[in-house]
């Protein structure tokens, strides 16, 4: 990304010049208080929101100027994950996570013709993620961090590029969050695949990312190794907010 700004509908831009590089094999958070541009970032990334000015690369695109039919295919190699996990809770586990082969396809890729080669992918990511036993069961007979788990599954199902994940923690309780975290981490390192994250809670982010991005009012304030940052170096993203909100008001 450079110099990537963004307003919906003419208004100011609610993300405002940001630069960022992610690189193979690192896991990425992205911090900032509600309202910070967050979410607008990575929607961003994929076309779900409007580039106004500067440019973004992702897995080869440019997201600005994008061919026919090239954002199809760009979402297809972004891997997603999502705070409410986006699952169909009817379906099977295994059927959940084969809709990741899906992206890209053609409509005739129906539900339950899968390839064999895709089915035994999706085993082994199932058992990679440790709910291999649950494959046959409704997706909604999950527990939440089950849940994300196959989330997960069905984003490397994509072979994705990269994974963007937009608080893939806040539904969990904190030692379900810790091990979703780890999970992402471990692709990231293990698979080389970037991982961008963002979060609400610092120890998370202090505990698991290898670099922290933070955002406020639409602008990068921070951007730097997690080893060297702390809590207090971070509340720079945080404090005041509710002050400026009764300035806003006044
Ligand atoms: N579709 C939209 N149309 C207009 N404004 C929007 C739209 N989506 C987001 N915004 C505005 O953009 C700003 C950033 O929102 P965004 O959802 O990116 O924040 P966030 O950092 O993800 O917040 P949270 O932590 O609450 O998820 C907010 O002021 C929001 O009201
Ligand atoms: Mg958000």
């Amino acid at each position: 990304m450079r110099e990537l700004t963004v307003s919906y509908d003419g208004d100011a831009p609610v993300l405002d010049g940001v630069d960022l590089d992610l690189f193979p094999g690192e896991i990425v958070a992205l911090l900032g208080s509600s309202g910070s541009g967050k979410s607008t970032l990575m929607k961003s990334l994929t076309g779900f929101a409007p580039i106004g000015y500067g440019t973004a690369r992702v897995a080869g695109h440019d997201v600005r100027n994008l061919q026919r039919g090239e954002l199809r295919r760009l979402r297809a190699e972004v891997g997603q994950v999502f705070q409410q996990f986006n699952l169909i809770p009817r379906l099977s586990v295994m059927t959940n996570v084969l809709t990741g082969a899906l992206h890209g396809a053609g409509p005739l890729n129906l539900v339950g013709n899968f390839r064999r080669e895709d089915r035994e992918r999706a085993l082994q990511y199932l058992d990679r993620v440790g709910i291999v036993h649950k494959a046959n069961e409704p997706a909604r007979s999950l527990s939440g961090g089950q849940q994300q788990r196959v989330a997960i599954a069905r984003a490397l199902m994509q072979r994705p590029k990269v994974i963007f994940a937009d608080e893939p923690v806040a539904s969990l309780d904190p030692k379900l969050a810790d091990s979703v975290l780890e999970l992402l981490a471990e692709i990231a390192r293990e698979d080389g695949i970037p991982v961008l994250m963002s979060l609400h809670v610092l120890p998370l982010a202090l505990r698991h990312s290898d670099r922290i991005v933070g955002l406020r009012h639409g602008r990068m304030l921070v951007s730097a190794p997690t080893a060297e940052l702390t809590a207090e170096a971070l509340s720079v993203l945080y404090e005041n907010e509710e002050d400026e909100h009764v300035d806003d008001i006044a």
